[in-house]
C-alpha cells in the first residue's frame, strides 16, 4: 500500500486515543494534540503520527504542511443536501417579516421543496445535488449524513434515497442515509394526519428498509408537525426494520421530542433550540447525543440551543450544518464552528470536538472517523499556516484550508 508522509505540521489537533468514541461535559475543553509533528498515511488510513524529529525519512508521496495544522475532516451529522431548486423567495418573505412557521402554514417551506422535487427525475436530482457534495468536501467535510424528506410519498422518498446512495457510491465522502418520510404532512393529509403516519408505517418503511436505502429513521417532532405519539409509532416501526432513530426535536417549542427520542434509544436528538432542565436530565441518563444546528438558528433568527448549559451539565454535544434550502442553505462547518462560539458560547476546542468526533458519534461512525489516530480513516484537513486553533472560528470568513484529504487522497 502506498504511503504518504505529511511533514512539518505546526500542530495535530484532536489526537484522541482510538477508544474515545465521544467527549462529554468538561472534557470537551481539552483537545489533545501533538506539536511539531508528522502524520504517516498508508492506503486510506492513518498509520502513525509523532514528532517531526522521529519522522520517517521519506515515503512515496510527501506533503509539506509548512507549519499548518492538521485536524480531522468535519463530520456533519445532519443535512438535507439532496433537494430541488432553492427558496430565496421565502428568504425575502422572512426579511419582510413573515415567520418560518407562517410560510409553512401557507404551503411554502418544506412543501415548496416537495413540489419542486416531485417535478424532476432522479438523474436531475443527482446532478443538482452533486455540486453541493463537492462544495462541502472543499470546505473540509469528510463524512456526512443526508436525509430524505422532500418526497412525502413512497416514489419520491425512494427517488431521494437512491440519489443519496449514488452520492455515496460516486464520491469519496463517508455517507450515512436517513429516511425522513415524517418531515411534514403532505397537502392532501392536512385533515387526516394519522393516515399519513399509517402510510409511512405500512408502505414506506418496509420498502426503504427492504432495499437497504437507509441507516436511520427520523421524525420532525415539533409544534405543528408530528406529535410525540405519532413519533413513537413511526420510530417503533422503523426499529422493527432495523433503522435506528435519530430525530428532529424542539426546534419550535418544548415538544416532548427529546423524551420520545431518548425512550426509543435515538442515536441523536437534533435542533434543541428549546431545551430545559427536564430535557437535560433525560439526556444525561442516556447514550443519545444532543446535536445543535447553529446555522438554522442564525438563518431563521431562532434562539440558539443552550450549548453552554448542556455541556456544563456534563452532556456531550455535536454541531451540524442542517444544510437545506429553507432553514440553513449552507454546509460550511467552519462557519458553524464560528456561530457555535459567537452565539452558543462554545470554546474553539469544544466547537472542534463537536464538529468532528462527536459528529462522527452522531452518525455511528466514531470508531473509524473524527480524530487523528492510527487506524482511523485518513480524512483530514491541512490548514494554511495559522497561529492557533482559535484562529479557525475567529477568521469566520476566511478560507484557512490548504488541502483536504479523504481516505488518504488529496481532493
Ligand atoms: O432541520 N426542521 C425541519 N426540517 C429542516 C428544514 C427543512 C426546510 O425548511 O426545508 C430543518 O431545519
Ligand atoms: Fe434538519
Amino acid at each position: 500500500m502506498s504511503k504518504t508522509l505529511i511533514k512539518n505540521i505546526g500542530s495535530i489537533l484532536a489526537a484522541f486515543s482510538g477508544d474515545v468514541r465521544k467527549v462529554s461535559g468538561k472534557k470537551m475543553k481539552n483537545l489533545p494534540g501533538v506539536d511539531d509533528a508528522f502524520v504517516l498515511i498508508e492506503g486510506a488510513k492513518i498509520r502513525y503520527t509523532g514528532q517531526m524529529k522521529n519522522a520517517p525519512e521519506t515515503a512515496e508521496q510527501v506533503i509539506d504542511a509548512k507549519r499548518g495544522f492538521v485536524l480531522p475532516a468535519f463530520c456533519d451529522s445532519h443535512t438535507h443536501l439532496v433537494y430541488a431548486g432553492s427558496r430565496e423567495q421565502e428568504f425575502r418573505d422572512r426579511v419582510m417579516g413573515l415567520s418560518y412557521e407562517e410560510i409553512a402554514r401557507r404551503g411554502g417551506g418544506i412543501l415548496n421543496s416537495v413540489k419542486r422535487l416531485h417535478k424532476i427525475s432522479e438523474q436531475q436530482l443527482y446532478e443538482e445535488s452533486l455540486p453541493r457534495v463537492h462544495e462541502i468536501i472543499n470546505q473540509g467535510t469528510g463524512a456526512v449524513e443526508i436525509k430524505s424528506g422532500y418526497g412525502l410519498n413512497t416514489a419520491d422518498e425512494l427517488k431521494m434515497l437512491r440519489v443519496i446512495r449514488r452520492l455515496k457510491e460516486s464520491t469519496p465522502l463517508t455517507v450515512r442515509a436517513t429516511f425522513l418520510g415524517a418531515h411534514a404532512f403532505p397537502a392532501g393529509y392536512k385533515n387526516d394526519p394519522d393516515s399519513y403516519v399509517d402510510l409511512i408505517i405500512s408502505e414506506m418503511i418496509p420498502v426503504v428498509a427492504g432495499e437497504g436505502l437507509a441507516d436511520f429513521i427520523d421524525v420532525f417532532c415539533d409544534r405543528g408537525f408530528f406529535t410525540p405519539d405519532q413519533t413513537a409509532r413511526i420510530l417503533e416501526a422503523g426499529m422493527k426494520h432495523g433503522l435506528q432513530p435519530k430525530i428532529h426535536a424542539n426546534e419550535l417549542d418544548f415538544s416532548g421530542g427529546v423524551q420520545v427520542g431518548v425512550q426509543h434509544h435515538a442515536l441523536s436528538v437534533d435542533h434543541l433550540e428549546y431545551v430545559g432542565d427536564e430535557e437535560i436530565s433525560v439526556l444525561k441518563n442516556s447514550n443519545t447525543i444532543p446535536v445543535a444546528l447553529p446555522g438554522a438558528s442564525f438563518f431563521l433568527g431562532l434562539p440558539y440551543a443552550p450549548a453552554r448549559k448542556m455541556m456544563d451539565s456534563g452532556l456531550p454535544l455535536a454541531i451540524a450544518s442542517d444544510f437545506n434550502p429553507g432553514s440553513s442553505p449552507s454546509g460550511n462547518m467552519k462557519l458553524m464552528m464560528s456561530l457555535a462560539c459567537t452565539h452558543m458560547r462554545m470554546l474553539p476546542e469544544e466547537a472542534l470536538i463537536a464538529s468532528t468526533l462527536n459528529g462522527a458519534y452522531a452518525m455511528g461512525i466514531s470508531d473509524e472517523l473524527g480524530s487523528i489516530v492510527p487506524g482511523k480513516k485518513a480524512n483530514l484537513i491541512i490548514t494554511k499556516p495559522i497561529p492557533s486553533l482559535a484562529y479557525i472560528p475567529y477568521a469566520y470568513g476566511s478560507d484557512i484550508i490548504y488541502k483536504v484529504m479523504i481516505e488518504g487522497r488529496e481532493v
